[in-house]
C-alpha cells in the first residue's frame, strides 16, 4: 500500500470512528406523564410523573404520594428542590386539571366504541366419555382486548382449576378469548363463568347448565312417547269399560 493510500484509508476510518462515537454520544432525556384510572367517574385518577436520562428513571411523581421522589444520589437532590417548590403543587393540580380534564372528554369516546363479547359456554369430552372433561367459556367479538374472565363455582371465585386462557385477535378489531377448566360434575353445585369487560359495568355472568347427551335425551324421549301412548290406551280401555258398563 502506497503511503497515500494508507493515510486515505486511515483518513475514512477516523472518519466512521468519530461518526459512530457521535451517535454513541447521544443523550435521551425523557419525561412521561401517564394517567391511570379504572372508574368511570374517574374518581381513582392517579398521575405518575416519571423523568428519564438515558431511560434511567431517576425521579418521579406519584400523586398518591403527592410528591416527588428520587432514585439516585442526583434524583434525590431534584426532588428535595421540587418538593420545596411551587412544582409539586402544579403537578398535584395536574391529576385534576390534566388527567381528568382531558380524560373527561376522551373515555366517552372511547368507551362508546366498546362491544360487548358473546358469552358461550360448551363442554368438551374426552374420547371415551372418560372424566374429567373439560369445560369451555369462550368470549366472542368483543372490543376493546382487555378483558377478563373466571369461573365460579356456587358464586364463589375459582382460583385454582383454570387451565389455560387463549386470547386473539379476530384480524377485524374484534377479539376472543377461551378459557378452560377441567369439569368433574357433582350434583347440585352450579358452575358460572364471569366475564368482565369494559362494555359491561356488571360482570356478564353465565351458567352452566348442564344438557343430557344426545343418546341420554333419545332414551328419554322414547321413554316418554311409550309412557303418553300407555295413558292413552290406559284412558281409552276405561273408556270403553264405562260405555259398555253403561250400555248394559
Ligand atoms: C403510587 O403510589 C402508590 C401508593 O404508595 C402505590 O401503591 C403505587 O404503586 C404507586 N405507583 C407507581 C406507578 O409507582
Amino acid at each position: 500500500m502506497s503511503p497515500l493510500k494508507h493515510l486515505s484509508c486511515h483518513l475514512i476510518l477516523t472518519l466512521a470512528v468519530f461518526i459512530g462515537a457521535k451517535k454513541a454520544n447521544e443523550y435521551h432525556s425523557a419525561r412521561w406523564s401517564r394517567c391511570f384510572y379504572s372508574s368511570s367517574n374517574l374518581d381513582d385518577m392517579v398521575l405518575i410523573e416519571s423523568f428519564y436520562f438515558n431511560k434511567y428513571l431517576f425521579v418521579q411523581f406519584n400523586s398518591t404520594v403527592g410528591k416527588f421522589v428520587g432514585f439516585n444520589e442526583y434524583g434525590i437532590s431534584v426532588a428535595e428542590d421540587w418538593n420545596n417548590s411551587p412544582f409539586v403543587i402544579s403537578m398535584r393540580e395536574s391529576v385534576d386539571a390534566d388527567c381528568r380534564f382531558n380524560i373527561r372528554d376522551r373515555d366517552p369516546a372511547v368507551r362508546d366504541k366498546s362491544v360487548k363479547p358473546k358469552v358461550k359456554l360448551s363442554l368438551v369430552e374426552q374420547a371415551g366419555g372418560s372424566h374429567p372433561a373439560v369445560l369451555i367459556c369462550s368470549a366472542y367479538e368483543f372490543y376493546p382486548k382487555h378483558i377478563k374472565v373466571s369461573w365460579l363455582r356456587d358464586g364463589e371465585v375459582m382460583t385454582s382449576d383454570m387451565t389455560s386462557v387463549m386470547e386473539m385477535a379476530d384480524g377485524d378489531w374484534y377479539y376472543q378469548i377461551h378459557s378452560e377448566i377441567a369439569y368433574i360434575p357433582k350434583s347440585g353445585e352450579k358452575i358460572s363463568c364471569m366475564v368482565e369487560h369494559a362494555s359491561s359495568t356488571q360482570p356478564i355472568v353465565t351458567d352452566w347448565e348442564p344438557s343430557l347427551p344426545v343418546s341420554e335425551k333419545i332414551k328419554i324421549g322414547i321413554g316418554v312417547s311409550f309412557l303418553v301412548l300407555g295413558v292413552i290406551i290406559a284412558v281409552a280401555g276405561l273408556i270403553y269399560y264405562k260405555i259398555k258398563l253403561t250400555g248394559q
